[in-house]
C-alpha cells in the first residue's frame, strides 16, 4: 500500500552544486519533499583524495539517511560518484542514484566527434571517467579540463558575486583552442548553474552538456517502481541541511529560497 506522506528524495552534494540536480527533479517531480545536503564542511570534494572521500561520503549518507528517513538518494556530485556509488550501494538498502559525467549523449550528440569534458580535477582524474570515455567515446577526441576554480565561482555566484569573465574566458580556452570541438560536457553539477556566465565567454556557439534531465528521468522510473512510495501527495516543505554553520550560508538564502528550500538545519557528525 502507497504511504500516506509524500516521497522523500535527499540530494546531496559537497556545496551547492546539486541545486542544479534538484531543479531538473522539481520540474519532473514536483510533489515531492525534498531534503537538499551539502556536506560543506569538507567542501570542496575535487580536489580530495579518494581515500578521504570513500570514507567521508559514507559517513554523511549515513547520518543524513538516519536523519531524514529518505526513500532514495541523489548524490548530485560527479566528484562523489565516480568514486564511492558501490560502496554506498552496498551499505545502504534505499535507491542510490549517481550523477556522473553525460559522456554518452555529448558522444552521441557531436557532429565533429571532437568534445570536452569540463570537470573539477578529481572527475577528471578517476578510472571511471576513463571508463567512461573508453565505452562511450572511443572514437572521440574528449579534451579534459579540470578547474577547482570554477566550483568556487559557481559558489560565489550563489551568494552574489558576479563570474568573473576574465577568468572564466582563460578556464574554457583549452577547450576553444581546439577548432573542431562542437560539445562540452558540464560533468561537475556546480558548472550549470553558471551555464549562461560560460556561454557568454565562449568565442564560438557548441552544445553545452548536463546530466540533470537524465537523473530526474532516472529518479521518475525508480519511484513508480516502487509500489509504496507516493508521487502524488504534495510535500509541505523541503529542506536544505549544511554539515557546519557558517556564517556565510546567510549569503545563500535567496538561492535557497529560489529552490524552494524554506527551513535550514544543520546535521551534527
Ligand atoms: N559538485 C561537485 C561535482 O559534481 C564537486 C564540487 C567540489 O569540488 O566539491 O563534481
Amino acid at each position: 500500500m502507497a504511504k500516506t506522506v509524500a516521497a522523500k528524495i535527499l540530494v546531496f552534494d559537497s556545496g551547492v552544486g546539486g541545486l542544479s540536480i534538484l531543479y531538473a527533479l522539481q520540474q519532473a517531480l514536483p510533489s515531492c519533499e525534498y531534503h537538499y545536503a551539502s556536506d560543506n564542511q569538507a567542501f570542496p570534494y575535487g580536489t580530495k583524495s579518494a581515500e578521504f572521500l570513500i570514507e567521508r561520503v559514507h559517513h554523511v549518507l549515513q547520518a543524513l539517511i538516519e536523519k531524514t528517513q529518505a526513500d532514495l538518494i541523489v548524490v548530485a556530485c560527479n566528484t562523489a560518484s565516480t568514486l564511492v556509488l558501490p560502496r554506498i550501494r552496498q551499505h545502504f538498502t534505499i535507491p542510490v542514484v549517481g550523477v556522473v559525467p553525460a559522456i554518452k549523449p555529448a558522444a552521441g550528440q557531436s557532429a565533429t566527434s571532437v568534445i570536452g569534458l569540463l570537470a573539477t580535477p578529481g572527475t577528471v582524474a578517476r578510472p571511471y571517467t576513463k571508463a567512461l570515455i573508453e565505452e562511450f567515446a572511443s572514437d572521440c577526441e574528449v579534451v579534459c579540463v579540470g578547474s577547482a576554480e570554477l566550483v568556487s565561482i559557481a559558489e560565489q555566484a550563489l551568494r552574489g558575486t558576479p563570474a568573473p569573465r576574465e577568468i572564466l574566458r582563460a578556464i574554457v580556452k583549452p577547450l576553444f583552442d581546439k577548432p573542431q570541438l562542437d560539445t562540452i560536457v558540464l560533468a561537475c553539477t556546480h558548472f550549470p548553474l553558471i551555464r549562461q556566465s560560460l556561454i557568454d565567454v565562449a568565442p564560438r556557439a557548441v552544445h553545452w552538456i548536463d546530466s540533470g534531465e537524465a537523473i530526474a528521468r532516472r529518479v521518475s522510473s525508480l519511484l513508480a517502481d516502487q509500489p509504496t512510495i507516493n508521487t502524488v501527495l504534495q510535500a509541505t516543505e523541503n529542506t536544505a541541511i549544511f554539515t557546519a554553520a557558517s556564517a556565510d550560508i546567510d549569503l545563500l538564502k535567496g538561492a535557497l529560497k529560489r529552490f524552494k528550500l524554506s527551513r535550514v538545519e544543520y546535521i551534527r557528525l
